[in-house]
């Protein structure tokens, strides 16, 4: 009896080994396939994961069409996602697990991809030059109050076009302007290259309030615990905070689509969403799921439930309001 078992269980598992699924990813095999380990270890699926730009992978999926071996696109941001849903590039998972693992606001709302997992992009400040009783909302930063004292990175970078989005779903076209307008004349340095150059005008003083992402600050806490920048979260009272995040999805022309919908189960599953999430200081999309302490010290706060659709289909609209505006 226990020779059947055991024999059925080759049996099994070498059948389930001719099973694949490939993924076309922006990060690198290396930072990744770790997380797929066991689930090639208990589905028998082989994880296959070709890396390049965005805009090589959306390319190459364009030209391959039928012909690819692609099952799944992963991206790090809802701008690029929403570009290779523009492009047809996907198609809807059909997986009730993965619905019920992962609340709508956080999923393409005919689910074309899921995020698996998130980051808002917050008000930082510096605590000596900043009370936080002073900050509520994106568009506050407008204010002549922040007048010199405001850095943030540049607009041709994907989380500040995403950002932009949420600003014209929620203020509209007019209002957005006017916003943006206003940030840029209390600019108190030319828009920096990247998130970390902002945390780290704030610490050095050539600002005092700026825009960046949750998990860039974790790094710099780590390195100095009394690291002079702390978070807010902006329009609590209002839409919620600006959240974007990294996604996943199946696309359009995958052969092995079964075996793309289990990954994704797989992926969103609470004890993947923990260790993942917490390696990348990101949140989990699975609400079951912890996050790791440094994000909670953050602490709780409403994220921007709406629809996300509705913020990538606005960026185009946001790109054109930061060039009239001169936000360089
Ligand atoms: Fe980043």
């Amino acid at each position: 009896m226990k020779s059947l078992i055991l024999a059925l269980g080759l049996l099994m598992s070498s059948q389930a080994f001719a099973k694949e699924v490939t993924i076309y990813s922006v990060y690198p095999a290396e930072e990744i396939s770790a997380i797929f380990t066991p689930f090639t270890e208990r589905t028998g699926i082989k994880v296959n994961i070709q890396t390049g730009t965005t805009d090589e992978l959306q390319n190459k999926l364009l030209n391959e069409r039928n012909d690819t071996t692609a099952d799944l696109y992963l991206d790090k941001d809802i701008t690029f996602l929403a570009a290779a849903k523009k492009a047809d590039l996907f198609q809807s998972f059909t997986s009730k697990t993965v619905k019920a693992n992962v609340p709508t606001h956080l999923r393409e709302s005919t689910d074309l991809f899921t995020l698996v997992f998130y980051r808002a992009r917050v008000i930082m400040y510096n605590p000596n030059k900043v009370n936080p009783s002073e900050l509520s909302t994106y568009e506050d930063l407008g204010n002549a109050k922040w007048k010199n004292r405001l850095c943030v990175r540049t607009s041709t970078n994907s989380y500040n076009q995403a950002l932009g989005g949420y600003l014209v779903k929620h203020l509209g076209e007019t209002k957005t302007a006017e916003v943006v307008k206003n940030w840029v004349q209390n600019f108190s340095v030319e828009p920096i290259k990247n998130d970390r150059g902002v945390i780290q005008a704030l610490a050095d003083g050539q600002c005092d309030v700026g825009l960046a992402n949750t998990y860039y600050l974790p790094a710099f806490i780590r390195a100095n615990p009394e690291f002079p920048v702390k978070v807010y979260f902006p329009n609590q009272k209002s839409f919620g905070t600006h959240i974007n995040g990294v996604g996943i999805g199946i696309v359009k022309h995958a052969k092995n689509v079964n075996e793309a919908n289990l990954l994704l189960e797989y992926f969103t599953s609470v004890e993947v969403q923990e260790a993942v999430a917490a390696a990348f200081s990101q949140y989990p999309v699975n609400k079951k799921a912890n996050m790791t302490t440094i994000l909670e010290s953050f602490g709780a706060f409403n994220e921007d439930t709406s629809d996300l659709s509705q913020t990538t289909e606005a960026i185009s609209k946001a790109n054109e309001i930061f060039k009239n505006v001169q936000y360089k």
